[in-house]
């Protein structure tokens, strides 16, 4: 059978993870998929440096875009980050050639999702972005095929690890935001500008989508208030206890009568809600159905092995002849407007 040849952009902690668990589950990852899934080719800023992996035997560019046009590779993984540049570039360039594009790029997809999603749509090949939301769990899925009976009438979540880890540490150890801040980008869950973590943007961009999914169109960073968790201080979970709640940074997307509201702030959670008790890096994400009633996926939402997963999980269905739409809307119905930029509140 012929193999899917995957060139992989960007070899940081994802990356990584991404090609080690196509060498050491590829047998498995075979009979699953119906076909080898290898990768072949692999792009990043330094080739010296030690990863911990062999690259031997892969092919190598420096640019990224380089990828895309390579004749031993059929599919790009794109793990650049950042919403513009190379990562953009490479994005046009891969579903310009007509080959199918995989990202965990939140920022991207939130902001140029549609234009994407209708040049794979033209080209008849996949945009798939399950690690862009929530890493590990596999909520995008859950979201469009396994609620697709549902009209949805609420999705939120706890959609930043680095966040839930920062509020866990200031509640159990009594240390104060900076402090722990510190801490989270040690542990390598923050983004490269962790602002972006802290000040609830990377869960705007994470709704956006959700958002986007659950209730058609496209996703739209300006309708969100957005609001982080820099300002939550010691006494403040703690009063939150003493009355019975927990603090938690949660995306809210919500049908109402006068139409999508979008919000993300720092929510007192009662502690009688599962949501609660999702600590530490762990994401979760709470989807309401009218046929299904309440439903909640949780697990890790940052870090190597859950966000390679969901990766690999989009590499399996475009192997298996998976042509995974960017969103559920025809690219046609999105209209043409940009979307509005994102800005830190
Ligand atoms: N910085 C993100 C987080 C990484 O902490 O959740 C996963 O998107």
């Amino acid at each position: 059978t012929t193999p899917l040849r995957v060139g992989v952009a960007g070899l940081g902690t994802v990356g990584v993870g991404v090609v080690e668990i196509l060498r050491d589950h590829a047998a498995m990852i075979a009979a699953r998929a119906g076909r080898p899934v290898v990768v072949t080719a692999v792009s990043a800023r330094d080739q010296g440096r030690d990863r911990g992996i062999s690259l031997a035997g892969l092919g190598w560019e420096d640019d990224a875009a380089a990828l895309a046009a390579r004749d031993d590779v059929d599919v790009v993984v794109e793990l650049i980050g950042g919403s513009e540049g190379p990562a953009l570039h490479l994005a046009r360039a891969t579903l310009g050639r007509g080959k199918a594009f995989v990202t965990a790029n939140k920022a991207m997809i939130a902001t140029h999702g549609p234009e994407l999603a209708a040049a794979a749509e033209d080209a008849g090949v996949a945009l798939a972005f399950e690690a862009a939301v929530a890493g590990g769990i596999p909520i995008l899925k859950t979201l469009r095929e396994g609620l697709a009976a549902n009209a949805i009438t609420r999705v939120y979540g706890i959609l930043n690890g680095t966040c839930n880890y920062i509020l866990t540490e200031m509640r159990t150890t009594g240390r104060d935001f900076a402090d722990v801040l510190t801490q989270a980008q040690a542990l390598g869950y923050a983004e490269a500008d962790p602002t972006f973590d802290v000040d609830g943007i990377d869960t705007a961009h994470k709704l956006s989508i959700l958002a986007a999914l659950a209730f058609g169109g496209r996703p739209d960073i300006g309708a969100i208030h957005v609001e982080g968790i820099r300002h939550v201080t010691i006494d403040d979970i703690r009063f939150a206890e003493e009355l019975g709640f927990r603090i938690k940074l949660l995306g809210v997307a919500r049908m109402t009568d006068h139409g999508l509201e979008q919000r993300v702030h720092p929510s007192m959670v009662p502690l009688s809600a599962p949501v609660a008790h999702v600590e530490d890096v762990f994401n979760a994400v709470v989807a309401e159905g009218d046929a299904v009633g309440t439903t909640m996926s949780q697990g890790r939402g940052a870090g190597r092995g859950p966000t390679a997963s969901a990766v690999v999980a989009d590499l399996v269905d475009i192997a298996r002849g998976c042509v995974t739409p960017g969103f559920s809307v025809p690219a046609a119905a999105l209209g043409q407007h940009p979307s509005a930029p994102i800005e830190a509140h």
